[in-house]
C-alpha cells in the first residue's frame, strides 16, 4: 500500500511517499481505505520534533482521517464492512476520564496515523460519520472538531443564550464557532485578519475583535457582552492571550486549556481564578463517546465543517507547507 512517512523530524521535507505492506487485521482490528485526511498543527508539531510524546520513525502521519472499513476482525460487532468511519484520536479512550495508557496511543504520533491508503484501526477506535458529510469533511473531526465539542459543550457545558469565546480562526476556533452557534449560544471570535473576521461573520459569529491591532481585545470582549463576561472559552493560545481569557470569562465561567499557539507561557494568574471563581480545565482532544454525540449533534444541525484547500497525497509537502502560512480559515485536507 502507498503511504506518507515522516522520515525526518525536520519539517515537511521530512516527509516521503513510501510503499508498505498491507496490514493483516487481528481480531479486534478493522481494515480502514482511507479516502481523506487532514492536518492540525500537533502534526506540525510532529513533524519538527516538538512534541512531548515520543514518536518512532518512520511514522505514518496525520491523527485524522476518515474512509471505508473494508474488513473487520473475527470478534468486532459494533461495526461492519462498508461502514463510512473515522479513526477515533486516542484509540483506547471509551468513555470517562483520559488516562495514560490511553493517551499513549494516538493516531499519526504513537500510533501510525491516517495519511495511507489503508490504515489499521482498533475494532472499537472509529466512528462512524454523519450521512451529509463526504469523506473530506468528516476527515477533519476527530481532532479539532472533537477538540471544540469537548471543550465547549462537554466540559464548558455551554447554553443556549450564551456566550462562546474563540481565540483566533485556527481549525479548533472555527469549530468552536459552529457548535456555539449550532447550541443557540452566541460566538465571539478574534483574528489578527479582518478577512478571516468577516468569514467568521459569514459563517454565524456574534462578535468579532482583531487581537492584532487592538491590544485591548480582551475588555473589548467584555463590552460586547454588556459587560458580563463571556461563559466559555478555548484557550488555544496561551501566552499573554491566557491573561486576556482570564479577563473575558465572566465569574463563575469556564475555560478549557487546549493549546498555544501564540507561543510559551500562559501561566493562569490563581487570584483571578479564585476571586471570579473560574472553572479552568485542560482538556486532551476527546473520548469515542464524545465523538459519537458530537456526530449525533453535527447530524442534527446539518453542520458543514469548513475546508480552505485539498490536495493530493502525492503532495503532501505542499500540504503542510500551506498549512504553515497559517492564511487558512478552515481545515487543510490531503485526499488519498
Ligand atoms: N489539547 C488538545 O487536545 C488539542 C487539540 C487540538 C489542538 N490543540 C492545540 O490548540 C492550538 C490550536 O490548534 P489548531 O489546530 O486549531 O491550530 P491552527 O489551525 O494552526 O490555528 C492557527 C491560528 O491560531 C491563531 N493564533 C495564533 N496566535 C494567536 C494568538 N496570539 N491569539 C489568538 N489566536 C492566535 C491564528 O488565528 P488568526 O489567523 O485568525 O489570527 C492562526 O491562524 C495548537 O496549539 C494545538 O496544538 C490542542
Amino acid at each position: 500500500m502507498k503511504c506518507v512517512e515522516i522520515a525526518t523530524t525536520t519539517g515537511p521535507d521530512g516527509l516521503r511517499l513510501a510503499e508498505r505492506p498491507m496490514p493483516t487485521v487481528g481480531p479486534r482490528q478493522v481494515l480502514v481505505r482511507v479516502h481523506a485526511a487532514s492536518i492540525n498543527y500537533r502534526d506540525a508539531m510532529i513533524l519538527s520534533g516538538g512534541h512531548a510524546r515520543g514518536v518512532d520513525l518512520p511514522r505514518i502521519p496525520l491523527s485524522d482521517g476518515a474512509g471505508e472499513i473494508i474488513e473487520v476482525g473475527s470478534e468486532v460487532t459494533r461495526v461492519k464492512k462498508g461502514d463510512r468511519v473515522c479513526g477515533s484520536f486516542f484509540q483506547r479512550w471509551i468513555d470517562g476520564p483520559v488516562f495514560p495508557e490511553m493517551q499513549n496511543h494516538a493516531l499519526g504520533g504513537t500510533a501510525e496515523g491516517m495519511l495511507t491508503e489503508y490504515a489499521l484501526l482498533e475494532g472499537d477506535g472509529v466512528v462512524t460519520f454523519p450521512d451529509h458529510l463526504s469523506y473530506a469533511e468528516a476527515a477533519t473531526l476527530p481532532c479539532a472538531g472533537l477538540t471544540a465539542w469537548h471543550g465547549l459543550i462537554e466540559a464548558g457545558g455551554l447554553r443556549a443564550g450564551e456566550t462562546a469565546l474563540l481565540l483566533g480562526t485556527g481549525g479548533v476556533s472555527v469549530f468552536g464557532l459552529q457548535f456555539a452557534r449550532a447550541a443557540g449560544a452566541n460566538a465571539i471570535i478574534t483574528s489578527s485578519s479582518d478577512a478571516k473576521l468577516e468569514r467568521a461573520k459569514a459563517l454565524g459569529a456574534t462578535g468579532t475583535v482583531n487581537y492584532a491591532t487592538n491590544p485591548k481585545w480582551a475588555e473589548t470582549v467584555v463590552s460586547l457582552t454588556g459587560g458580563r463576561g463571556v461563559d466559555a472559552i478555548l484557550d488555544v493560545a496561551g501566552g499573554d492571550s491566557t491573561r486576556g481569557a482570564l479577563t473575558a470569562v465572566r465569574h463563575g465561567g469556564f475555560i478549557g486549556i487546549i493549546g498555544g499557539r501564540s507561543g510559551p507561557g500562559g501561566e493562569l494568574d490563581r487570584s483571578f481564578i479564585l476571586r471570579k471563581g473560574i472553572n479552568v480545565r485542560g482538556i486532551n482532544v476527546g473520548s469515542r463517546a464524545m465523538f459519537e454525540a458530537m456526530n449525533r449533534a453535527i447530524a442534527t444541525a446539518k453542520l458543514k465543517p469548513q475546508i480552505y484547500k485539498t490536495f493530493a497525497m502525492a503532495d503532501s509537502v505542499a500540504a503542510y507547507k500551506d498549512f504553515l502560512t497559517g492564511k487558512q480559515f478552515g481545515k487543510v485536507v490531503i485526499t488519498i
